[in-house]
């Protein structure tokens, strides 16, 4: 599916894999706003987050912005509410005060434009229009709406009262997995020119000179983690950068996000339920400067963005970047903990299929990983199709995180997908591995 579709019989799978993804996302969005009752949808659960009824809508204005009217040419639906659901004039504190469409007008705002779009879908042509070549812009909206769906999950994650949400347990390990990987120096390709859903800033592939280190074989698990607690790394102000540790100070971190002491232990809280810490699983709802922390301590330091995708994709035997760390094939439930099947991370071990050549484990899916590189374009980057996709956040200001979570679907993931957000934010589902240089007698063992 690389090239513009022209074959007929292209192009008819091309729709009927379109429907799929659009149906299955939305069956996503519907279950996880119509686990709570009206009243929740409208409240804010955290001044960090929108109310959920907000990503409702939301979700169905880009879907009119970008496929009913742009590559439709067709009347607006609702013109009326734009500026309600434009994230750039909405900071999140302030959206529930605005005048929102209540639950049932958003849900049937989102079915009137989802008709328009089954339609627009029998008929649009996939020429060789950037916005619809490979169906572009239905990708686009499918892993907008994706991730939105992730962000209603962390949303779900920090709203109080009991749990609504249910799911089955992750595998449990079947491959002893640990200590580090060596990644030998050399080139590899960064990015993508082919993934045809790929968004800008995965653009343009471009070759990178990296010299020889070491990485994680796994993400940093909880008893690793509990480690640094009990040995005091969050009093030390050794290990902590400067805004971190003053990050640190300010609101008084002591332990990740939804974290409490339990005996001799610690107990956290997933979706309304507290467990207690289970030690093999990668450690999560924790912000970069706490990272960076526990990677000084353990005298290491996080990936570079080029680091972490050159061992996630890097094929020693042909020189070629596959998409996922197992290949190219598209993940299934043996390779990564994706999609929500399962609220939690997987233990480490938990999917060796998923493994990359050299043998680096969980690098899609379970947790996003923190890397050590501010946001910024690839060389030759061009904004598509407009800026405020990924230029506008490019600059100091945002960490880039990689591999996609327990809560990221499978289509808005892969081994050049790059999310971004700020150093201090652990509402997310992040986690994060480390990595350090490898001495040149080390490198070509
Ligand atoms: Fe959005």
């Amino acid at each position: 599916m690389t090239d513009v579709l022209t074959d007929r019989g292209d192009a008819e799978q091309l729709r009927s894999r379109i429907a799929a993804e659009l149906e299955r996302t939305r069956a996503r969005t519907l279950l996880l706003t119509e686990a709570v009752d009206d009243a929740d949808l409208v409240r804010q659960h955290s001044p960090l987050m929108s109310p959920l009824v907000w990503d409702l809508a939301h979700v169905g204005n880009q879907e009119e912005l970008w496929l009913v009217r742009d590559v439709g040419g067709r009347e607006p639906v609702r013109c009326d509410i734009d500026d309600l659901y434009d994230a750039f004039k909405q900071p999140r504190r302030d959206r529930p005060s605005l005048p929102l469409l209540p639950p049932a007008e958003a849900r049937a705002y989102l079915a009137t434009v989802r008709e328009k779009v089954h339609d627009l879908l029998d008929r649009v042509a996939f020429d060789s229009r950037r916005l619809v070549a490979d169906g572009f812009a239905f990708g686009m909206i499918v892993q907008h709406e994706q991730q939105h769906d992730e962000t209603m999950l962390a949303t779900h994650q920090l709203r109080a009262g009991p749990a609504v949400l249910h799911a089955p347990p992750p595998p449990e390990p079947a491959a002893r997995v640990a200590g580090e990987v060596l990644v030998p120096a050399g080139p590899f390709v960064m990015g993508t020119d082919t993934d045809p859903w790929a968004l800008d800033n995965e653009r343009p592939a471009h070759r990178v000179q990296l010299p020889a280190y070491f990485i994680d074989a796994a993400p940093v698990t909880n008893g690793a983690y509990r480690d640094f607690i009990a040995a005091g790394g969050y009093d030390d102000p050794r290990w902590w950068s400067e805004p971190g540790w003053r990050h640190r100070q300010e609101v008084g971190l002591s332990a990740p996000m939804h974290w409490r002491p339990d005996g001799d232990g610690w107990a956290y809280q997933r979706f309304g339920r507290w467990d207690r810490v289970r030690d093999d699983e990668p450690v999560v709802h924790v912000c970069f400067h706490e990272a960076q922390a526990y990677a000084a301590w353990a005298g290491k330091r996080l990936p570079t963005e080029a680091e972490w995708e050159k061992a996630a994709r890097w094929d020693p035997a042909t020189g070629r970047s596959r998409r996922y760390p197992w290949g190219d094939d598209e993940p299934t439930s043996a390779h990564a903990n994706l999609g929500q099947r399962h609220l939690r991370p997987a233990p480490v071990g938990a999917y060796p299929a998923g493994a990359s050549p050299l043998g680096v484990h969980q690098l899609i899916g379970d947790i996003w990983e923190w890397t050590a590189t501010l946001f910024r374009g690839y060389p030759g980057f061009a904004a598509f199709p407009y800026r405020e996709y990924s230029e506008v956040f490019f600059g100091d200001d945002y960490q880039v995180l990689r591999g996609g979570s327990f809560g990221t679907d499978g289509a808005a993931c892969r081994g050049t997908f790059r999310n971004w957000d700020y150093p201090i934010r652990r509402q997310i589902f992040s986690g994060f591995r480390c990595a350090r240089d490898a001495r040149p007698e080390q490198a070509h063992r």
